[in-house]
């Protein structure tokens, strides 16, 4: 065949997920031409993170049902295929949440994930913000048939910024990939195989790369939390604004958001996109260093741009929707005209609002000793 009749290939490929047909550029993963739709049509990615090179392929959440190939060869792939790992071809119709074989094989994923994750959600600090919660009450089912002890682990200390709870790894392996990727001295990594799996530092070896901080943000659950702000407050009482400063650590984009209390930052963390990541700026991810994120704990220490956008099936959202009509205050008519007689102002007395005390800036968890 001559160069001229040679067909030329073709510049999009067309997918189809869940009866949507969009055109993607070829080598575009299933996981991602789903993302350029949005919506339920997206599976959920535990492990998988756009801005880590070879993430993904490790917790199987994103699994979908290929049902037929692709044009050229329309045969249904005969198992389920992991969604960020999986390229879309020509003509390939891709289910997901029309899949019942597909719901079917999350809730166990979701329930092999929580074999030996602690259900600790009411004392854990990724509460509100975990991806592993959200995961369970989208696609779990409800209760465990695991018998067994779960596992644990020796306490280990990983330095002065962030806390691991190795019982709460999902060894998605992200944090590895970001030390390896962001820091040029990777100190930790995943040891030991199956069951014994865990994350450590070998020898203890405090992390403390000026970029350490972002495994916070990519861990999926809460194993990886900030030491500055373990214990102070619950995510969804804090109401998060975006800001920024003049950074000049090399690499630092400086954007960030501050989860505030009245004028007090609690915490800094990268700003996200609605898939849980770092967002993007001029096609780079917005890490950000250690002294933004741990150092800067001031308003004036940024210049704020204004309110986060939260997705509103997200707790933190709770009681900040904009043109909220509040319900009608029955309480004084129930009582017969009476007024509610109020015996304690909590705050006033527990003197947690008093504007001096700076929670964020208290070495440890705020308790009733600090406040003797
Ligand atoms: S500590 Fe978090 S980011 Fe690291 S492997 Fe475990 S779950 Fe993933
Ligand atoms: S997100 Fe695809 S396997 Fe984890």
């Amino acid at each position: 065949m001559s160069d001229e009749t040679k067909p030329v290939p073709a510049a999009t490929f067309k997918v189809t997920i869940d009866n949507i047909t969009i055109d993607v550029a070829p080598g575009t993963t299933v996981l991602n031409a789903a993302r350029q739709i949005g919506g339920d049509v997206t599976p959920p990615a535990m492990c998988y993170y756009s801005k880590l090179q070879g993430s993904g392929g490790k917790c199987r959440t994103c699994l979908v049902e290929v049902a037929a190939g692709s044009t050229a060869d329309p045969r249904p792939m005969p198992k389920l295929v992991a969604s960020c790992r999986t390229t879309v071809m020509d003509g390939m119709v891709v289910k997901n949440i029309t899949s019942d074989k597909v719901k079917d094989a999350r809730a166990g994923v979701v329930e092999f994930l929580l074999l030996n994750h602690p259900l600790d959600c009411p004392v854990c600090d990724q509460a509100g913000e975990c991806h592993l919660q959200d995961l369970g009450y989208n696609h779990g089912k409800e209760g465990t048939r695991y018998e067994f002890k779960r596992r644990t682990f020796e306490k280990e200390d990983i330095g002065p910024y962030i806390q691991l709870h190795m019982t709460r790894c999902i060894l998605c392996y992200r944090c590895t990939y970001v030390a390896d990727q962001l820091t040029n001295k990777r100190s930790h990594g995943i040891l030991d195989r199956g069951e014994h799996a865990e994350i450590s530092t070998y020898i203890s070896k405090a992390i403390d790369n000026d970029f350490s901080g972002n495994m916070i943000d990519v861990c999926p659950v809460g194993a990886l939390t900030d030491k500055t702000f373990r214990f102070k407050n619950r995510v969804w009482f804090t109401k998060p604004m975006d800001a920024h400063r003049n950074c000049e650590t090399p690499g630092c984009c400086g954007k960030t958001t501050l989860w505030l209390r009245g004028e007090e930052v609690f915490r800094v963390t990268a700003r996200k996109d609605e898939w849980g990541e770092v967002q993007s700026y001029d096609g780079k991810p917005g890490w950000i260093c250690n002294t933004c994120r741990f150092d800067k704990k001031k308003t004036t220490d940024w210049i704020v741009d204004g309110l986060t956008s939260i997705n509103r099936h997200s707790v933190i959202s709770q009681g900040k929707y904009p043109g909220l009509v509040m319900p009608k205050e029955t309480i004084t008519e129930v009582m017969g005209g009476r007024a509610p007689r109020l015996l304690m102002n909590i705050h006033d007395e527990s003197e947690v609002n008093k504007p001096n005390v700076h929670l964020s800036e208290l070495n440890g968890p705020a308790d009733s000793t600090v406040f003797d």
